[in-house]
């Protein structure tokens, strides 16, 4: 079964999973609400009636650990970072229809509610466990307070979750050598009597549920494994105080697994939205328990909650099953693991006291590769992609057009838009349409960028300043304001505050937040001001003192923790040098698919006004090739004509810096270390 696309008649909801309630927030934690807020902006743009929501994850050991260190209660610790949560989001232009958070009535109670319609529908029951104990703390030792090796893949994991090896959901009483975060002393097992929910018994109904799912194709493949073979049913209960009570009477007072009611904040904030907005804005129970058309954005590293323990709680009581996953790749700064603890992190807050938009670090995130990649931060980067795309494109055309526009006709003049750019932004519409049915932000993000690119080529191929006043030039300004004003309404999800500059720079009624993706056509104002530059670029001495205050903070923290090795808490923030890797395989088929030849490099010269690519012409055997690569600064481009290179023949063009690129050029890390032949395959040569 295939579903309808995007807008349907469907109440949508976008939710973000949830972020504990522990710690401040950095840049590497952006990424999945940024990518949930331009996705729910974009489906808004569409018509499709859509409910954004999401909230802080209060509960769970993630949390009582924190709260422990700083000798806080873990309910005034999480409210604290749930307020500043709640603050921060905003000031990235990330904003939520509803924000609540887990430990609110509503929640609460809902929590209490589903988990009764389970015990009623018979999917609970009780069973005796070992459950791993610290006699010396005289206490239990629930998820994280324990840890010890994953039963799976035989790596160093935490009580409930592998999150160093093969990534599973690991049950009570699995992991092995158990040891008590604690106190470091080897934990006892003792028998408890714990809650059960019968997840085996759906497995059937998982299967298919599995084959319909929408999203990025690791939400999909990822759980077939689990799904598939050692599905096993699932313990909801806990020995702990914090958390939410287990609805009734259990002889031990038992809390539920926090995994049992954070998904259910996902219904409980659209309530809180419909509550608060009214139903007929956003009715909550049409879109969770009739025909409401889901769409769950998570970092990969909880795909299994989200496919398998959490559509089958949906299904067990009822409820809407999720149509789409999308599961974001891990993020990087500089190549290597944020570290909280290390203060290896760019901050939200430092981002924003630096007096950056936030549209720029939106931009980076959304578009720097596919949702499901890892993507790398570094302010070099940072600095490139600005410069050369939001400046260097994207604000090169908007202002140079609306600039002349104002100068020569204080605004519109007056001509009808031509045949070929209204094709070029309905063109532009659809790639943003597609964007979102393919459920690619980057898709959404990167139709604007080419529509804008498109701008300066259709400007600077026209010259309008060499032309005299008549048809001609009045049409092709025209043209540009249209383009222009194309640009405010398809880049208000990337971008949602400097949309609203523009559609001010153009004197446009209205709200932009609001308009359709068919405004991006309608006649433009035909008097505006003189317009302001939308985007500033970011200089050299910038990204170095940038980097040079990162540097001293990572500097400064690891001498305050310099034989504190063995901190438990982060582990999970360190990557070796290497990325691990990718848990995805890919069919032989799809590696065909991949047409890749030798070739030997007839010229290289370095692109003027780029700081890194090179223009390379290489001989593929059938033909010759221009392909642009980021090896200006990394080789001596003298050097390179000879050398035989491996080529991806059949990626799509591109262009960069108003190079066309026909291909790639493979190389090895971030010193670009070019592939090569061992012996003497000659250019052409399939490559498999
Ligand atoms: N707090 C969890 C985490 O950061 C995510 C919870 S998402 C939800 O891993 F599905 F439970 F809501
Ligand atoms: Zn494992």
């Amino acid at each position: 079964m295939s579903h309808e696309d995007f807008p349907t008649e469907n109440p949508a909801v976008v939710t973000c999973g949830l972020p504990y309630a522990n710690g401040d927030l950095h840049i590497g934690h952006l990424r999945t609400y940024v990518g949930g807020d331009i996705y729910s902006r974009a489906l808004k743009r569409l018509g499709q009636e859509t409910a954004f929501v999401s909230g802080s994850d209060m509960h769970g050991t993630p949390v009582a650990v924190n709260a422990e260190k700083e000798g806080v209660t873990p309910e005034s610790f999480a409210l604290r970072h749930h307020e500043k949560y709640k603050e921060t989001f905003p000031k990235f232009e990330i904003e939520f229809d509803n924000y609540g958070h887990t430990h609110d009535e509503t929640n609460t109670e809902l929590t209490q509610e589903l988990v009764r319609t389970l015990e009623d529908e018979g999917y609970v029951y009780k069973k005796q466990i070992p459950v791993a104990y610290d006699p010396d703390a005289d206490q239990w030792l629930p998820d994280r307070y324990v840890e010890g090796t994953c039963p799976y893949c035989g790596e160093h994991a935490r009580g409930d979750e592998c999150d160093e090896g093969c990534g599973r959901h690991l049950e009570p009483g699995e992991i092995e050598d158990p040891v008590s975060a604690i106190t470091g002393n080897p934990a006892e097992y003792r028998d408890r009597n714990h809650r059960f929910f019968r997840v085996t018994e759906l497995q059937e109904y998982l299967q298919e549920f599995i084959d319909r799912l929408e999203g990025t194709s690791n939400a999909q493949n990822q759980p077939r494994e689990w799904i598939e073979g050692e599905l096993q049913d699932w313990c909801i209960t806990r020995d702990m105080d914090w958390g939410i009570d287990y609805p009734g009477e259990t002889e031990d007072d038992l809390v539920l697994y926090v995994w049992v009611d954070a998904p259910i904040e996902y219904i409980s904030s659209t309530k809180q939205y419909t509550e608060r907005a009214g139903a007929d804005t956003f009715d909550w129970e049409k879109a969770w328990k009739e025909s409401g058309d889901i769409v769950h954005i998570i970092g990969r590293d909880i795909i299994q909650h989200h496919t398998v323990f959490w559509p089958a709680m949906l299904r067990a009581t009822d409820h809407v099953e999720p149509r789409a996953v999308m599961a974001s790749g891990f993020i990087t700064l500089n190549g290597k693991g944020f570290s909280t603890s290390r203060n290896r992190a760019v901050w939200a807050d430092e981002y924003l006291d630096e007096g950056f938009d936030p549209a720029l670090i939106r931009y980076y995130l959304a578009t720097n590769g596919g949702f499901q990649q890892d993507v790398d931060f570094s302010w070099e980067k940072f600095r490139n992609r600005v410069n050369n795309e939001l400046v260097g494109t994207v604000g090169n055309f908007l202002y140079r057009s609306l600039l002349f526009a104002h100068r020569e006709y204080e605004g519109t003049p007056d001509a009808d838009l031509s045949a070929e750019v209204k094709e070029r932004i309905y063109d532009a519409i659809e790639e943003f349409e597609a964007g979102v049915n393919d459920y690619s932000v980057r898709e959404v993000g990167n139709s604007v960028v080419r529509l804008a690119q498109f701008g300066n080529e259709y400007i600077q191929g026209h010259e309008p300043w060499k032309l005299d006043d008549g048809a001609e030039k009045r049409q092709v300004i025209r043209d540009c304001v249209q383009i222009a004003k194309a640009i405010a309404v398809l880049f208000e999800p990337v971008a949602p505050g400097k949309a609203e500059k523009l559609w001010d720079d153009l004197n446009e009624d209205g709200d932009v937040h609001a308009v359709g993706v068919e405004a991006a056509l309608d006649a433009p104002a035909t008097t505006f001001d003189e317009p302001s530059e939308p985007f500033e670029k970011i200089d050299d001495e910038r990204v170095e003192e940038l980097n040079e205050k990162l540097q001293a903070r990572v500097e400064e923290a690891s001498a305050e923790t310099e034989s504190d090795e063995s901190d438990a808490e982060e582990s999970a923030d360190v990557t070796d040098e290497h990325e691990p890797v990718l848990e995805d395989r890919i069919g032989f088929e799809e590696f065909q698919e991949l047409d890749l030849r030798v070739a030997e490099i007839i010229d290289a010269e370095g692109i003027e006004g780029a700081d890194k690519l090179a223009k390379l012409t290489v001989d593929i055997g059938v033909e010759e090739r221009q392909i642009v690569a980021g090896i200006k600064q990394l080789h001596d481009l003298d050097e390179l004509p000879g050398k035989k290179v491996i080529v991806v023949a059949n990626l799509e063009k591109a262009e960069l810096f108003g190079v066309e690129s026909n291909g790639m050029v493979l190389a090895a890390g971030d010193q670009a270390d070019l592939l090569t032949t061992y012996e003497d395959a000659e250019p052409g040569t399939r490559v498999q």
